[in-house]
């Protein structure tokens, strides 16, 4: 056989084929999704049929979200939570039976440090905004209360700003706390109530995602990760029904079971919200649960 008969002619209809006779079939997961991603760019690259200067631009853009990231900023994370990729892969993942309480990202703003607090005590150390008491419940899919559970809870001030995005503006943990429920399953805390926020607009991924008009707003929420021995950790939102732009979550992380009514009532005489959470906890299945 001639050395032209091993040739595979490099045209449109067989430029797929070329790439994969190349690249084989690696035993790697991120070797196997680059490969269809390869695949799928090429089906979109005939589809689109871009011009060099129109590709260009793209590779310009990846080229920017690259510069923009390091052990801080992950514009590549912003990217991927904007266009819903982060929120399919949790979906995907996290399928849960009905009545469990569902999965959302975990988001940025989360510190594996987070101090542990007691029963009733308050997590916001500024005081800053109207007060709100978070009262809720860690139980099984029989409704049986998880004790030995850890809640931990992190969320944005009055503002919309997290602690350690104002490092110099919000005392240290503020507005984070790790509470262990009483034996009935039952927890509660002090905090304010949390205003929404726009997710980083001033990267080449916010800049691009705002001029095509996409919404870059976070509705108010609290977040929470939930775990114990045995079950699969719950990491999810609750989002404030009063929030009138819950329909804009620029990260696809509301749920309808996800958002609940801030009520009214009183704190030491003084006028104040109060919601009611249940967090249903799945027992853990092999290679799952993490
Ligand atoms: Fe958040």
């Amino acid at each position: 056989m001639s050395r032209a008969a091993d040739l595979i002619t490099f045209d449109e209809a067989t430029s797929t084929e070329a790439f994969t006779s190349r690249f084989g079939k690696p035993d790697h997961d991120t070797a196997r999704l680059l490969s269809a991603v390869v695949c799928h760019a090429h089906a979109l690259i005939k589809e689109f049929r871009p011009t060099q200067e129109q590709w260009r631009k793209v590779l310009d853009f990846l080229t920017e979200v690259g510069h923009a990231s390091d052990e801080r900023r992950q514009e590549w994370v912003l990217f991927s939570d904007l266009v819903g990729a982060s929120a399919l892969v949790e979906e995907i993942n996290s399928r849960r039976p009905s009545g469990a309480t569902p999965n959302t990202i975990r988001g940025p703003f989360f510190r594996t440090d987070t101090p542990e607090r007691t029963l009733g005590s308050s997590i916001s150390l500024d005081g800053a905004g109207e007060p709100l008491l978070v009262e809720g419940r860690v139980e099984d899919l029989d409704g049986l209360p998880v004790t030995t559970a850890e809640i931990i809870t992190w969320q944005a001030n009055a503002e919309g700003y997290y602690e350690n995005q104002q490092p110099d503006l919000q005392p240290e943990f503020n507005l984070r706390g790790l509470f262990r429920p009483d034996q009935d399953g039952k927890f509660h805390y002090r905090t304010i109530r949390p205003a929404g926020y726009g997710v980083p607009g001033d990267g080449p991924v916010g800049r691009l995602f705002a001029q095509a008009g996409y919404p870059l707003h976070r509705p108010a929420h609290l977040h929470f990760v939930v775990r114990a021995p045995g079950f699969e950790t719950i990491t999810t939102h609750i989002y404030d029904a009063d929030d009138p732009r819950l329909g804009e979550d620029a990260l696809f992380g509301v749920r309808p079971e996800l958002v609940h009514s801030f009520e009214q009532t009183l704190i030491d005489g003084k006028p104040a919200s109060r919601v009611s959470v249940r967090f249903v906890m799945v027992r853990a299945r092999p290679g799952r649960g993490k």
